[in-house]
């Protein structure tokens, strides 16, 4: 099969697992469950929830109903990161995932509800998994989970990541190590965060979870390269975001600090490195490194 064709197909897998834990749209606050479902239910690629599948079953978990509820909290903090993010304090732009951002669709407050309501609701659905779980081995996985989970997204990870880029705008003496520091939190995290918890949830050894780590850092600063690299060469139309909005917002990115041939060669050799790293572990699936591989040519 083509790999665009197996990934529409995973796409639908992923989909099918993490849909059926949104939030009803009920009640006197239904606006905000509104404004959360209307952002994850873009068009996004899906690729936390898909790297916590995959590496479950790079680590040969066979269930894959024991990661799903962690694969929709992993989309709404992610999603939640992509609503703030795009607030008129932080990045201020008007298209994401191909339709307007949530403040453009709703308002300012709403939209800042919304993704409150998302990070808050992606632990109470696990929470409320974990409350239910009478597998004692299982539910000692899901902590650990959990507490990745948890601290990929918080100070010392996302959040930690965009308080610097925002410090860091207009700030053309930022130095490497800095950006490399921002690209690490706010973007590699969550993917090392995506990709432990699959390894967790399969029962991989400690050792076997911080090689993954290492191969999310790879990909996650790939990811964040070539993300940079799309908001200079890359089109509205495909991305479903606005092109320029580093330039508008004077960002330090890696594009601006290597130039487009060196943030090129530096994505790709970082992929390389990370699929080293998992052909050196004694577990396969073609079809992760198929992903890792597709990600560096991307266009969305
Ligand atoms: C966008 O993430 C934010 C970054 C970390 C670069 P994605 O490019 O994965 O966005 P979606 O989920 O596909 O919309
Ligand atoms: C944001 O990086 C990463 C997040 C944690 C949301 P960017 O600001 O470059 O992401 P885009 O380009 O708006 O998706
Ligand atoms: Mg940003
Ligand atoms: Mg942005
Ligand atoms: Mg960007």
């Amino acid at each position: 099969m083509e790999f665009k064709e197996e990934l529409k197909i995973k796409i639908d897998e992923v989909m099918k697992l993490i849909t059926p834990y949104i939030p009803k749209e009920s009640g006197y606050q239904k606006l905000v469950m509104e404004a959360m479902n209307y952002s994850f239910l873009g068009g996004g690629k899906r690729l936390r929830p898909m790297f916590i599948l995959e590496s479950y079953r790079f680590f040969g978990g066979k269930n894959p109903e024991e990661v799903a509820v962690f694969m929709a909290a992993q989309e709404m903090i992610h999603t939640y990161s992509l609503i703030h993010d795009d607030l008129p304090a932080m990045d201020n732009d008007d298209y994401r995932r191909g339709r307007l951002t949530c403040h453009k669709r709703f308002d300012e407050a709403t939209a800042i509800l919304a993704g409150d309501g998302l990070l808050n609701y992606a632990f109470e659905i696990v929470a409320d998994k974990m409350d239910k779980e009478e597998d004692t081995d299982r539910l000692k996985r899901m902590v650990k989970a959990n507490k990745i989970l948890s601290a990929k997204a918080g100070i010392n990870g996302m959040i930690g990541g965009q308080v610097v880029d925002l410090i860091s705008e207009n700030n053309p003496n930022t130095d490497k190590e800095t950006l490399l520091f921002i690209h690490e939190c706010k973007t590699a995290a969550l993917i090392e965060s995506a990709l432990m918890i699959g390894a967790i949830m399969a029962g991989a050894s400690d050792e076997e979870v911080s090689k993954i780590e290492k191969v999310g850092s790879n990909v996650g600063l790939a990811f964040q390269i070539q993300d940079d690299i799309l908001d200079v060469i890359g089109t509205q139309e495909e991305l479903g975001k606005p092109i320029g909005s580093d330039a508008k917002n004077e960002k330090v990115t890696y594009v601006t600090m290597e130039g487009l041939e060196k943030s090129k060669k530096d994505q790709e050799d970082l992929t390389k490195q990370a699929i080293e790293l998992l052909d050196g572990m004694n577990h396969s699936n073609e079809f992760l490194k198929e992903l890792l591989l597709d990600l560096v040519t991307r266009k969305k």
